[in-house]
Formats: C-alpha cells, sequence, structure tokens
C-alpha cells in the first residue's frame, strides 16, 4: 500500500520522502490556509521542488467555489500546466464528476475527493478518475463505520475492474491505516503526526530499555562498543 502525505508544506514533504519514502502528496484548501501562503505560491513550490520526481503525484484541490463543470475544467487545465506531477483535485459533486469526465478526456488525471459512500465511488470510477479520496475520519466522527465502507469500495471495484486507485483520506491514527490496508486500499494519505505516531509503540520503547540494561550491565571487553 502507498503512502502519500497530505500536506502543503514543502519541509515536510522533503522530510517524508527523504526518510519515509512516501509515494505522493495531497493537499487541500485547508493545509494551504495553515501554510500562510497564497495558493499560486504553494502550487508553484510544490512544482518547483517536487515537479521532477518520476511517479509522484500532487494532488492540487481546485477552487471550492466553483460550482459550474466548465470553470473547473478551465481551473484543471491551468493546475495540470504546472507540472506533470499534478493531479486535479475536484469535489464529488455532479459538476465535479462532469468536469473529472471532460478532464479525462484531455489526459488529465483528476483526485475525486470529498467522497462519503460507495455509491460516488462508483460514478467516479465509471468517469475514469485517476483515484477516488473516500473520507473516513469525518465518518467516523460522526459515529459511522469505516472499516466496511472501505471494503465495500474495494470489493466493487475489484468486481468490474476499475482502475481507480483508491486513496483512504482523512485518517486519523495507526489502527484506521492497518483497516485501509486489510481492506485492500492501493493508498492512504495522513497528516504528517499520523505517520509519525503510527511508527511508534509503547513496548518497543519499554522493550528499549531493558535491552538498554541489559547492554550496561553485560562485561564492558565483550561488548561491541561502549
Ligand atoms: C485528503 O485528500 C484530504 O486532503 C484530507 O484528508 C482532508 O481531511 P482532513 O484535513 O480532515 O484530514
Amino acid at each position: 500500500m502507498k503512502y502519500f502525505l497530505d500536506s502543503a508544506l514543502t519541509k515536510e514533504i522533503h522530510y517524508a520522502y527523504e526518510n519515509w519514502a512516501i509515494d505522493g502528496v495531497t493537499t487541500n484548501p485547508k493545509h494551504i490556509m495553515n501554510s500562510g501562503k497564497s495558493f499560486l505560491t504553494i502550487v508553484d513550490e510544490l512544482a518547483g521542488e517536487f515537479g521532477e520526481i518520476k511517479n509522484f503525484p500532487i494532488s492540487v484541490e481546485i477552487n471550492p467555489h466553483l460550482d459550474n463543470a466548465r470553470e473547473m475544467v478551465t481551473e484543471g487545465k491551468k493546475i495540470a500546466a504546472r507540472s506533470s506531477n499534478f493531479v486535479v483535485k475536484i469535489p464529488c459533486t455532479e459538476p465535479g464528476l462532469i468536469a473529472a469526465k471532460e478532464l479525462k478526456k484531455e489526459g488529465i488525471s483528476t483526485n475525486v475527493t470529498l467522497v462519503f459512500s460507495p455509491s460516488q465511488a462508483i460514478q467516479t470510477a465509471r468517469i475514469g478518475a485517476a483515484f477516488v479520496s473516500p473520507f473516513v475520519g469525518w465518518k467516523e466522527n460522526s459515529g459511522e463505520d469505516t472499516a466496511q465502507y472501505i471494503q465495500d469500495i474495494v470489493n466493487i471495484y475489484k468486481t468490474y475492474g476499475f482502475e481507480t486507485e483508491i486513496i483512504v483520506a482523512a485518517l486519523r491514527n495507526g489502527k484506521q491505516i492497518v483497516d485501509a490496508a486489510k481492506a485492500g486500499a492501493h493508498i492512504v494519505t495522513c497528516g504528517f503526526d499520523v505517520y509519525r505516531s503510527s511508527f511508534d509503540h509503547a513496548f518497543t520503547d519499554y522493550g528499549l530499555n531493558v535491552f538498554r540494561n541489559a547492554w550496561d550491565q553485560t562485561k564492558t571487553e565483550e561488548a561491541v562498543s561502549k
């Protein structure tokens, strides 16, 4: 399963690419707002610093105020022209799905986002989007089951041979990453801190202390290093 970083901060992205081998990036208007920079500044930074990496998709979300397909297509083309790694992130509304279908015809990859039901995921795949982003965290906040929801999308895609890749999004913890992997999702996208805490375990720290104590009590001449 691939790991994408959900971020607009180039420092975080560099770190996660070099140290964690992340496979791509997703961003959204909230991340851009939190960066304190303008949309175009971030887009240019992402294109300039990560645009040359092979097989490294970077989803850039269109202006969320756009509500007709024609305008979405125009904006999507402008975004896609800035880097061959850019994937146009479009909301799963009817105009969004129409725009994604048109962009596919132009050879532009899309990531249909804000997906909350398998029926939305089916139409996303039918119109040939490169990626679909079903959200998990937001549904779980509302008390909904999400493991089965992701499993249903994976099963439906397998049954019909849909090629759209599933990016399980808005994940909050390691368990949700594991649920996505168990369901057979292609990709997860998480914030920097979610990945970092998913690498840790309290027993790893406990065990390290046990082994350090043992090391310190081992005869010095038998130790490889102090
Ligand atoms: C995914 O592509 C989104 O950018 C992201 O996961 C949105 O959700 P969040 O900001 O609540 O995590």
